[in-house]
């Protein structure tokens, strides 16, 4: 059966138990049901009042909403604060002594950071940055390991109003590049080298390169912190400098810069329909206060929990819900370097059960991969201590679903499936664990205050059951503000024409049930979700031609057990490979090729070498037949606009 088959067909409902329901933030139905109808009657009244209660303000804001300029929206626009001022400063009354960090390093060693020691390593680092002239608006890109010091440096850039950038670690050089000029960046923080799983990932000498490939015009300083015992193999005295040279003597005290709410506080980029990523632009008060709402109400925040989002701090995940939500909350989190599987595939569990985590976060990918390398494991660790999960990146399938709440839950823990985006900021839909009863593989309704709703081509309502686009009718706070540099894309990306430019469109299809629930179906542009990770096909294909053996190259996704969606790429080479062997050779050069122009999670799984791609006759590649073919299935479609029929037979076999 496949995924959409069994989704379509899933009739399990789970409701909160009572004990969760009793304490819980939000708690019943009729209580959602109240927050749901306040927004909607009063909308800038409902979000006012949150900012209100929920950020420290330097400065009231007057008004909410500013909607003059559409899509340009504006939030409380004409409030001051500082982001970093709410994550450290207004709780070192009450809990400077709580622990803000617990870290695991990949080798299992543990540090933990309070909140006054926090703020106090914030507070050097950001005189440090400023020591190098950063100053409010400038850009600095991060490209880090998970780490401490990651989430240091992104609180130090917000603490005097610069702009950081976070590049993935598993990015390759290229891709650091074009980040690095097209934010304009001045500075980049980086690392020697982080650890993954009992590797080196050799951080600064990426950045090397990538600063070697040329045009990052405006970088001036690369801080560099020192993670392992190895020296850098390059070194250059005018613009590195250590991270522990740098804040050596620097004050433990730094006044936070007052930014205006709609300051941008940082640019992070994500995969579109074309070749070039976005720079998702998000702003200060808006952006907090989604991360806020969302740990009190869909991760019911408690002040004795312990937090463990595993995402890293490359994804939005890892910003929301690593850097700024749990520490504006004065969460106790675990942070952790290395991957699920080292040293073995109990790491997750042990984990839990060592730092008695009570909220785990993490990606379907993740759960998948561990069943499959031990569905029992879970039972060998104490798990008690669990008392709500969530997934996010990817739609779950329902058996996923169910191993994570029966052998991980143990039935008694709410699953919370978050759809949300780089682009949204914070969780959109899912359900809120003391009120809605879950289904499993449905993210089911959405978060207060957030108008979802399905539409068709013309953007009219969709009725109950019918597949079409995802839409968000009314501004939130925490959304996208524009493209870092081209307003004219996110105009167009966002709110197309077709839509009268009045609808956010999400980029992904989806349906609902009779309940109202939200089922996610996938992307409706040229973007995969490997492992979680979004990445556009034109990405892929732009690197593959770049090679200087590829004439042509098309990239389609194809249905993975562990990965969700897996990359296959239809090559058509300058000379055709003369034997098999030598067709493997170059497939396998290939895959490392596009590795090493956009990173090791573009890898395609599979290539398909022949003389030509599908093409009708105006020259168009026929993609829907490749994505035929890359699942193996019978072509039963049309092929009579096709120039080239007899290539569809050839591309079938060429499997490398
Ligand atoms: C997909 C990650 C189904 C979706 C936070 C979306 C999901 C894209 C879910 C955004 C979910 C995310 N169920 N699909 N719970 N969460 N997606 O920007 O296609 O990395 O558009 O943000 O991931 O990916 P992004």
């Amino acid at each position: 059966m496949s995924t959409i088959d069994s989704i379509l067909r899933e009739t399990r409902v789970f409701e909160p138990t009572d004990e969760f329901k009793r304490k819980a933030t939000i708690s019943g139905m009729e209580a959602y049901n109240q927050l749901c109808d306040q927004a909607n009657e009063h909308y800038a009244g409902f979000w006012g009042e949150l900012a209100r209660e929920r950020i420290t303000w330097k400065k009231m804001f007057t008004r909410v909403l500013d909607e003059s300029t559409p899509p340009f929206f504006k939030w409380f626009d004409d409030g001051v604060l500082n982001v970093s001022y709410n994550c450290l400063d207004r709780h070192l009354a009450q809990l400077a002594n709580k622990i803000a960090i617990i870290f695991e390093a990949d080798d299992g060693q543990v540090t933990r950071v309070t909140y006054a020691e926090l703020y106090r390593r914030v507070c050097q680092f950001a005189n440090g940055l400023k020591s190098l002239d950063v100053k409010k608006g400038d850009r600095v890109v991060v490209y880090m390991p998970m780490s401490i010091e990651a989430v240091i440096a992104m609180q130090a850039c917000a603490r005097i109003g610069a702009i950081h950038s976070v590049v993935f670690g598993g990015f390759s050089a290229k891709s650091l590049q074009e980040r690095i000029i097209d934010a304009g960046a001045s500075v980049v923080i980086t690392a020697n080298e982080g650890m993954r799983g009992g590797k080196a990932v050799p951080l600064k000498a990426v950045t090397d390169e990538a600063i070697g490939l040329g045009g990052c015009d405006g970088l001036r300083k690369v801080v560099v912190y020192q993670r392992t015992n190895h020296g850098c193999a390059q070194w250059n005295d005018e613009r590195d400098i250590w991270w522990h040279k740098l804040t050596e003597g620097q004050p433990e005290t730094c006044e936070p810069e007052w930014v205006n709410a709609e300051d941008p506080l940082f640019i992070l980029y994500t995969s579109g329909s074309t070749g070039k990523p976005k720079g998702i632009q998000h702003s200060s008060a808006g952006y907090l206060l989604g991360t806020i709402n969302t740990m009190y109400w869909s991760f019911d925040y408690k002040p004795n929990d312990i937090f463990w989002c595993t995402a890293d701090v490359g994804w939005i995940t890892g910003h929301s819900y690593v850097t700024y939500g749990p520490l504006a909350v004065g969460a106790t989190q675990v942070i952790f370097e290395g991957v699920p599987t080292y040293p073995d595939a109990g790491r997750f569990w042990q984990m839990i059960e060592t730092h008695k985590v009570t909220t785990f976060y993490t990606a379907p990918t993740a759960i998948r991969s561990l069943i499959k390398l031990g569905a029992d494991l879970p039972n060998q660790y104490d798990l008690s201590s669990l008392r709500l999960l969530g997934t996010v990146g990817e739609p779950i399938n329902p058996e996923a679903w169910m191993w994570y709440y029966e052998v991980v839950g143990k039935r008694r823990c709410p699953i919370i499936d978050t759809w949300w985006q780089t682009e949204t900021g914070s969780h959109m839909i899912t359900p809120m664990p003391g009120a809605v009863p879950t289904k499993p593989g449905s993210c089911t309704l959405p978060v207060p205050g957030i108008a979802v709703d399905i539409v068709d081509e013309s953007g009219a309502p969709i009725e109950p059951g019918k597949g079409g686009f995802l839409v968000i009718k009314r501004p939130w706070p925490s959304m996208v503000r524009t493209i870092w540099g081209d307003p004219e894309r996110f105009k167009k990306t966002y709110f197309p024409e077709e839509f009268n430019g009045q609808l956010y469109l999400a980029g992904d299809s989806a349906h609902r049930d009779e309940n109202g629930y939200f089922w996610i179906m996938g992307r409706i542009d040229d973007v995969l979700n490997v492992s979680g990770h979004r990445l556009g096909t034109m990405e892929i294909e732009s690197a593959l031609v770049a090679n200087p053996l590829v004439a042509e190259a098309a990239v389609v996704g194809k249905p993975h057990e562990v990965k969700g969606e897996a990359v296959v790429a239809f090559v058509v080479l300058k000379k055709s490979p003369e034997s098999r062997d030598e067709a493997q050779q170059i497939a396998k050069n290939l895959r490392e090729w596009v590795s090493h122009e956009i990173g090791a999670l573009a890898r395609p799984e599979e290539i398909r070498f022949g003389d030509n791609l599908p093409k009708t006759r105006s020259g168009k590649i026929m993609r829907r037949l490749l994505r035929s073919l890359a699942k193996g299935e019978q072509i039963t479609q049309d092929v009579s606009t096709l120039e080239n029929p007899g290539i569809l037979q050839q591309l079938q076999e060429a499997v490398n």
